[in-house]
C-alpha cells in the first residue's frame, strides 16, 4: 500500500514509519517540523529535500495516489492545549478535518486517526468501551472527540475513517518524548536517583508501547474495510492499565539505587479512567501486543543510558513538547497559531538564536 503519516516526526511517527516499511508498505511523511533536531540517539532518517508542510493546508492534489493516509500529526499532549486553546482546535480539529477532507476528495479510501483514551476524560471507577460517554476534561482530549465525531459525518461508501484511542504511549523513540508518564519518571530516577512523583499516584492510567501502536495501526490498515469501516478501537492492554504509583515503583525497581518520593501537596491528577480493550483483542485475534511496562521501562533505561541522557537534557526543551513550542514562540519561529514563519526546518533546540533570545 501506498501510505502518508502526517506528523511522521513526532514521537510515534519515529517509530511507526520505519515499522510500516518492515511490513512491505512504501510510506512517505508531511509535518511541519516542530520537533527537528529534538534528537534521541541521532533521531530518525534524516529529511533530505523535504520541504516542511501544514496539514491546514494541504490540498487533495498532494495526496493523489495514496491508498491510505495515518494522521498522527497534532499538538500532543493537554499542556499545549492549555496554553493555546485556540491553536489545539486549529490543528487537532481543523487541521485533521482538512487531510480528511482532502483525503476523501482525492479518492482515498482509509483514514487512521490518532485518536486517545483521553477522551474519556473523568470517567468514573468502571473500564470504558468505546461506546461510553466521554467526558474530556482538556482542550486535546475535546478536540479528539470532536475530531472523531466529524470524520465520521465523512463516512460512506467511499471513505472509512477508523479512530484509534490510543493509551498512554510509552517506549524510546530516536524523537523521544518525556512529558508523559513512564518516559518521564524512567528519566528522572536516571538522572537524579529519584522518581519523583508530582500527583499523589492513585489515578488510573492505560499504557501501550509505542511499537504495539504501530503494530495496532499496520493492522488496521491490512484489515477488510467493513471490519473497521467508521469504528473506533481502543489501543493498549488491559494488564496495562495501572496506576500511577506502580508506574513509580517498576522504575523503582529497574533503576538501581533509585528512591521513590511524592511531591508536597500533590493530589489526584484530573485525568483518572480505565479502559475496557476487549473490542480490539475480539475483533482482531491475531493482533497480538506484545510489550510490558516493565520491558518498556528497561528499554527506556538502556536507550537512556546509551544516549547519555542528562539532567540537563531533562529540563531542556528537546524532549517537552511544551517547553519546545515556547522556544518556537519566543523566537518568533512560529505564530501564536504555531503557522511556521519561515520555510527553512527549524533549529534544534541547543541552536545559539534560541540563546540570544532568553
Ligand atoms: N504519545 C501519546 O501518549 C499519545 C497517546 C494517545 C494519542 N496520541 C496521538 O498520537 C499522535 C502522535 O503523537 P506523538 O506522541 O507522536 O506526538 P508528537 O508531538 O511527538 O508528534 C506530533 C507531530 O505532528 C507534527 N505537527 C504538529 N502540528 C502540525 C501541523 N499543523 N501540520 C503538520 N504536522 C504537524 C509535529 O511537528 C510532530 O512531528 C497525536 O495525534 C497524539 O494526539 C499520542
Amino acid at each position: 500500500m501506498r501510505v502518508l503519516v502526517t506528523g511522521d516526526r513526532g514521537y510515534i511517527g519515529a517509530v511507526m514509519v520505519p515499522f510500516l516499511r518492515d511490513a512491505g508498505h512504501q510510506v512517505d511523511g508531511l509535518d511541519t517540523g516542530l520537533y527537528e533536531g529534538c534528537d534521541l540517539l541521532g533521531g530518525p532518517d534524516p529529511i533530505g529535500n523535504r520541504k516542511p508542510r501544514d496539514m491546514r493546508d494541504v490540498t487533495a492534489a498532494e495526496l493523489e495516489g495514496y491508498d491510505a493516509v495515518v494522521c498522527l500529526a497534532a499538538l500532543s499532549n493537554d499542556p499545549l492545549g492549555h496554553l493555546n486553546r485556540d491553536a489545539t482546535y486549529s490543528v487537532n480539529l481543523d487541521g485533521t478535518l482538512k487531510v480528511a477532507q482532502a483525503a476523501k476528495d482525492a479518492g482515498i479510501e482509509r483514514f487512521l486517526f490518532a485518536s486517545s483514551c483521553s477522551l474519556y476524560g473523568a470517567a468514573g471507577s468502571e473500564a470504558v468501551g468505546e461506546d461510553a460517554d466521554m467526558y474530556p476534561v482538556t482542550p486535546y482530549g475535546e478536540t479528539k472527540a470532536l475530531a472523531e465525531k466529524e470524520l465520521s459525518k465523512l463516512a460512506d461508501d467511499t471513505f472509512s475513517p477508523t479512530y484509534l484511542r490510543n493509551a498512554t504511549a510509552y517506549g524510546a523513540s530516536t524523537r523521544l518524548r518525556l512529558d508523559i508518564v513512564v518516559n518521564n519518571l524512567t528519566a528522572i530516577a536516571m538522572t537524579t536517583g529519584q522518581v519523583r512523583l508530582e500527583s499523589d499516584g492513585t489515578p488510573w492510567r492505560p499504557l501501550v508501547h509505542i511499537e504495539d501502536i504501530s503494530r495496532a495501526f499496520l493492522t488496521v490498515l491490512e484489515s477488510p474495510r467493513e471490519v473497521i469501516h467508521d469504528q473506533a478501537f481502543n489501543v493498549g492492554r488491559s494488564e496495562d492499565v495501572v496506576q500511577v504509583r506502580d508506574i513509580a515503583e517498576m522504575v523503582r525497581e529497574a533503576v538501581p539505587g533509585s528512591t521513590l518520593s511524592i511531591a508536597d501537596g500533590a493530589g489526584p491528577d484530573l485525568r483518572n479512567y480505565k479502559v475496557d480493550f476487549s473490542k480490539l483483542n475480539d475483533t482482531f485475534p491475531d493482533l497480538k501486543l506484545q510489550w510490558t511496562v516493565r520491558s518498556g521501562v528497561d528499554e527506556l533505561a538502556r536507550a537512556y543510558e546509551r544516549h547519555g541522557l542528562t539532567l540537563e537534557d531533562f529540563n531542556s526543551a528537546q524532549f517537552v513538547r511544551l517547553r519546545r513550542i515556547q522556544q518556537l514562540l519566543g523566537a518568533g519561529m512560529v505564530d501564536d497559531q504555531l503557522r511556521r514563519q519561515t520555510d527553512e526546518q527549524f533549529p534544534g533546540p541547543g541552536d545559539a538564536r534560541f540563546e540570544e533570545k532568553h
